[in-house]
């Protein structure tokens, strides 16, 4: 094997990726597992992450990221499974439901979504940076977004992951000490409606009475890259922010937008 394959080999590695029955963190699993990880999938719907482990020969157990005493389970499950943890991925996020306006987001709907997007990845680091400390060192990757740095959801998600990528920048200074890089990885428009294709005009499928809509699809319309991703163009960037080819890089915000931000 040449040189820089072996930068991108996972062999001997262990991954944990939360979210990770469907969509994106399916992607990412599968794609950490082609590089040679053992991966633990974990998901709040079980069957579905069962499917994906069962798909990459790998173990899954049922997780629910906004339960601070199971994702403690979850992972000291993982490392005694796996002995140990080097790759942690924070993939799972809610966002469809969760829009404004503003006025119609309750307490209830405000809370769901950040203790799912900002509480989970804070307790799923929590352990994890106990675990790999352990180890002595490891990799982070916390899903944030695009919408942390362009409206486009809701008041609430865009905020939620704006927060996910100031704790990774204040994790990968407190966490470089001991060898673990903290990474976010932001995806752009990634289609993940399985058995749907992607539409090839934004056209209808944005309200252009509303200002977040119309601004999404404005954005999607004039892509530079010229097409919706796919998801396994994240789980690609995920296994480079996973290994050796990102040995330096600790705190970074990586697009992987089809040049959304560039726009
Ligand atoms: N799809 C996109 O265009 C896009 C763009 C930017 C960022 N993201 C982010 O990528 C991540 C994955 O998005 P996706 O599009 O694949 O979403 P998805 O809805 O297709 O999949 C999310 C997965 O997370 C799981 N999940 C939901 N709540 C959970 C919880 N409390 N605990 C554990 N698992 C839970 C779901 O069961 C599901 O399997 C999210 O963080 C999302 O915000 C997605």
């Amino acid at each position: 094997m040449s040189k820089a394959a072996n930068w991108i080999n996972l062999n001997g590695k262990v991954a944990h990726v939360t979210g990770g029955g469907k969509g994106i963190g399916r992607a990412i699993a599968t794609a950490l597992s082609m590089a040679g990880a053992k991966v633990m999938v974990s998901d709040i719907n079980e069957e579905s992450a069962e499917e994906t482990a069962i798909e990459i020969d790998g173990s899954y157990l049922q997780l629910d990221v906004s339960n601070s005493e199971a994702v403690y389970s979850a992972l000291s499950e993982t490392e005694s499974v796996f002995g140990g943890i080097d790759i942690l991925v924070n993939n799972a996020g809610l966002y469809e439901g969760y829009g404004g306006p503003i006025e119609s987001i309750s307490d209830e709907k405000w809370r769901a979504l950040w203790s799912v997007n900002v509480d989970g990845v804070f307790y799923c680091c929590r352990t994890a940076a106990d675990i790999m400390k352990r180890r002595g060192g490891g990799k982070i990757i916390n899903v944030s977004s695009t919408q942390a740095r362009t409206p486009g959801v809701g008041v609430s998600y865009d905020g939620s992951k704006a927060a996910v990528e100031m704790m990774t920048k204040t994790l990968a200074l407190e966490l470089a000490p001991f060898n673990i890089n903290v990474n976010a990885l932001a995806p752009g428009p990634t289609w993940v409606r399985d058995g749907e294709a992607p539409p090839v005009s934004a056209q209808n499928q944005f309200n252009n009475e509303d200002p977040l809509s119309r601004a999404v699809g404005n954005r999607i319309e004039r892509l530079p890259l010229g097409h919706w991703g796919d998801p396994m163009e994240q789980g690609k960037a995920a296994v480079f922010l996973a290994s050796e080819m990102s040995a330096f890089v600790t705190g970074a915000y990586l697009p992987c937008d089809g040049g959304w931000l560039a726009l």
